[in-house]
């Protein structure tokens, strides 16, 4: 079976714009096609370095982080500036971020302030920073009083979605990045969510080398919702909070667990807890509920939130993430397939209700 191509696609946004590069053997170029005319730097974190690291030809230096998002703080991004200084980069150098989401939202951010802000591309080794994260500009880190609270809006120079880097990635990320995808489906796409039901995909997620054309086809069509969305609201006025579907109850169930519980893994629960809350609510048919389970049952993530969370440390997480205003918690909810919008002032007992209906 002949290879499908490099596919590029492109993200406005209002400075300018740029590319996002999708096949095979990429970070090999990633210096020719980004275009970079100075010095550079990848910064990836202790898993993804020894993979991938040497991929990437022409580096002044490679930093390494650890891994995870316990380390995604402001100590981390500290010691990057401590390596970028005694590496001599300055202001016509380039941070090449080479990892997951945290990789990402942490170079972005580096990159944002070192030197008032230096260019930086995106080379991301999962799907679920493939299809959500490397996308449309927001980095940053986390702090104590909840996830990615400290950041920045900066925009990559390219990115760089290599297919080869999903070979080595374990079965339970590749289907956290599907939480993202069902997402994108249920947002913007309701043929690719549709697509799903049909179980036309026949995802083989334990073993990816045999779906990488897949898998590509797929994460293009994802990445495609994504930037639907950020070109029309980047600095989330509007529309971009709906990529947030999910992600409320997602992030307080992350956090609540000390990141126990994967980002995917955390947004699938979230999603099926939103769309319980939904048809609570009145705004959706009472089976979308199971719709969404049985898709993400099939990418093997998750539908319940473990029973042993208590839903009054969830709610109290909740109300100290950013999506709060004014004081009240404010959630994406869902009509149908394709149409999900940001509500404010939901009754605390339909959250609780929904938590406690979707825990098991
Ligand atoms: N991950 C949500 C956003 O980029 O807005």
């Amino acid at each position: 079976m002949t290879e499908i191509k490099n596919e590029k696609l492109t993200v406005t946004h209002p400075n300018g714009s740029y590319p996002i590069f999708i096949g095979r053997q990429l970070l090999a170029n990633v210096s020719e096609m980004a275009q970079i005319d100075g010095p550079f730097v990848v910064v990836t974190d202790d898993t993804v370095g020894p993979l991938h690291a040497d991929k990437v030809k022409g580096a002044t230096a490679v930093i390494q982080v650890p891994t995870g998002e316990r380390f995604k703080t402001l100590d981390t991004i500290r010691t990057i500036y401590d390596e970028l200084f005694e590496n001599g980069l300055d202001r016509k150098g380039t941070l090449v971020a080479l990892g997951g989401g945290v990789v990402g939202d942490m170079v972005g951010f580096a990159a944002a302030t070192f030197m008032r802000g230096i260019d930086f591309v995106q080379c991301p080794t999962t799907v679920l920073s493939m299809v959500d994260a490397s996308v449309g500009g927001k980095t940053g880190v986390d702090m104590p009083q909840g996830k990615n609270l400290v950041g920045a809006f900066k925009q990559p120079t390219a990115v760089f979605a290599d297919m080869d880097s999903l070979k080595t990635l374990p079965q339970v990320e590749i289907s956290s990045g599907f939480a993202e995808i069902v997402k994108h489906g249920l947002i913007n796409d309701p043929d690719l969510f549709q697509s799903f039901e049909a179980d036309s995909w026949q995802l083989a997620l334990d073993n990816p080398s045999t779906i990488i054309d897949t898998l590509q086809t797929i994460i293009a069509r994802a990445i495609q919702v994504k930037i639907d969305v950020v070109q029309e609201d980047p600095y989330e006025k509007g529309r971009r909070a709906t990529l947030n579907y999910g992600h409320t109850f997602g992030h307080a169930i992350e956090q609540v667990t000390q990141f126990e519980v994967r980002h995917g893994e955390g947004v699938a629960m979230g999603m099926v807890a939103a769309a319980n809350m939904s048809a609570r609510l009145g705004y959706c048919d009472e089976t979308l509920q199971g719709r969404i389970e049985a898709v993400l049952e099939k990418v093997n993530l998750p539908t319940r939130i473990p029973a042993h969370l208590d839903p009054e440390l969830l709610y109290e997480v909740m109300h100290k993430d950013k999506k709060t205003a004014v004081g009240k918690v404010r959630f994406i909810l869902i009509r149908d397939v394709g149409d999900v919008f940001l509500q404010g002032g939901v009754p605390d007992t339909a959250v609780f209700e929904s938590i406690r209906a979707v825990q098991g």
